[in-house]
């Protein structure tokens, strides 16, 4: 059995998890910086980069007892080194770097967007079994421990930083099909939310709004962008700041539903249109909605269905503890690695724009 203690701190959540053997999570701490930065609308680094230095020795600590494990226990220590923010980035290497040199533990630095995408190898709590997620509640999907998933694989990967579809045609083998132009798909929500003037983040707080709107009220654009699977979604944000001036005041009630049921309609449409298509393309077996936004209901539930026209293979997505940012995520991640032989070395940098490929 190989037990890795993982350290996330990218970005507003400050994690720690240990994770047997890639797939079982024997705790997953994650504490929210959501409410410090809630005032600022969006993510302040300074204020970000500060509370994981306050945060993360508790949190280690915490996810140590709750998996029962001494650091003897251990085989390795994992961290993310990018992408994120340099200042939040370097409290988890550090404190990582420290615990595996002090404890004599190989050290594996993760990327973060890869390991989003590893989230699909996790056992999902309570659930060791795999469900097949086509046809159950959105909160019970997963795909149980990865246990049945064949290459290739294509990821959608959509989170605050990033929106990109990725082909993966073995461990470690990825192939960027495209990705955004501008702002990222969990960019697009945070910015509407605070248009909309909706509690940070803006995400969860939109896909609320939404419910009983009408997602065909607004005519909202959608970036087709024709022949490519890049997105933009910075003129769709521009068109419901347009729609919002056209009232004297603030949007609320039915047509604040109707905004951010049809914005969110807009993104949905584009995003699950050219998932499906490049999953038919390029032959996917399965659909790995992996990142922040795969949390949004409507994506999951318009992908499904689009995929189940179009390609006719099984889309999964993570529960939601599993979606957003966590640490289990990055353990699974830098088991594949560990197992490999990688191992990292001490002189291990920050990395703010790493990329999957
Ligand atoms: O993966 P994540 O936790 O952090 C990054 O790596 O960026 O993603 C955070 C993003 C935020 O932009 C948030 O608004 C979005 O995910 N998000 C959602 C939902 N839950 C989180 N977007 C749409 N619908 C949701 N339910
Ligand atoms: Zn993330």
């Amino acid at each position: 059995m190989i037990r890795i203690l993982a350290i996330e701190t990218s970005c507003d959540e400050t994690a720690a998890a240990v994770v047997e053997d890639g797939r079982r999570i024997l705790s997953n701490v994650v504490a929210s910086q959501v409410d410090l930065h809630a005032e600022y609308g969006g993510v302040f680094p300074e204020i970000a980069s500060r509370a994981h230095i306050e945060a993360i020795v508790p949190v280690i600590d915490q996810a140590m007892k709750e998996a029962h494990m001494g650091y003897d226990d251990l085989d390795a220590v994992a961290v993310t080194y990018g992408p994120g923010l340099a200042g939040s980035l370097l409290v988890g290497v550090n404190a990582a770097k420290g615990i595996a040199l002090g404890r004599d533990l190989p050290l594996v630095g993760v990327n973060h967007l890869e390991a989003h995408i590893y989230a699909h190898w996790l056992d999902v709590a309570g659930d060791d079994a795999a469900t097949p997620p086509l046809t159950s509640p959105p909160q019970a999907g997963g795909t149980g421990g990865g246990q049945k998933l064949e290459f290739p694989l294509l990821a959608l990967l959509v989170s605050g930083g990033h929106t990109e579809l990725i082909l993966m045609r073995g461990h470690g083998d990825y192939e960027y099909l495209g990705g955004t132009l501008d702002d990222a798909a969990g960019e697009a929500f945070d910015k509407v939310g605070r248009l909309l003037e909706l509690p940070y983040p803006g995400g969860p707080a939109i896909q609320e709004a939404a419910q009983g709107g009408n997602p065909t009220a607004v005519d909202f654009p959608r970036a087709w962008l024709e022949d490519s699977y890049d997105f933009s979604f910075s003129g769709l944000k521009t068109a419901v700041l347009r729609e919002v001036q056209k009232y004297s005041t603030l949007p609320q009630g039915r047509p604040l539903a109707d905004i951010a049921a049809s914005f969110q309609a807009a993104v949905v449409d584009v995003l699950s249109q050219k998932t499906a298509q490049a999953a038919e393309e390029f032959g996917a077996t399965a659909v790995l909605l992996s990142g922040g936004v795969s949390a949004n209901t409507a994506l999951r539930e318009t992908t499904t269905e689009r995929i189940r026209e179009r390609a006719g293979v099984p889309v999964y997505y993570p529960p939601l503890y599993l979606c957003t940012d966590n640490a289990a995520m990055i353990g699974a991640c830098a088991h594949r690695h560990f197992v490999a032989g990688e191992r990292t070395g001490w002189d291990l940098d920050v990395v703010p724009g790493l990329r999957l490929v």
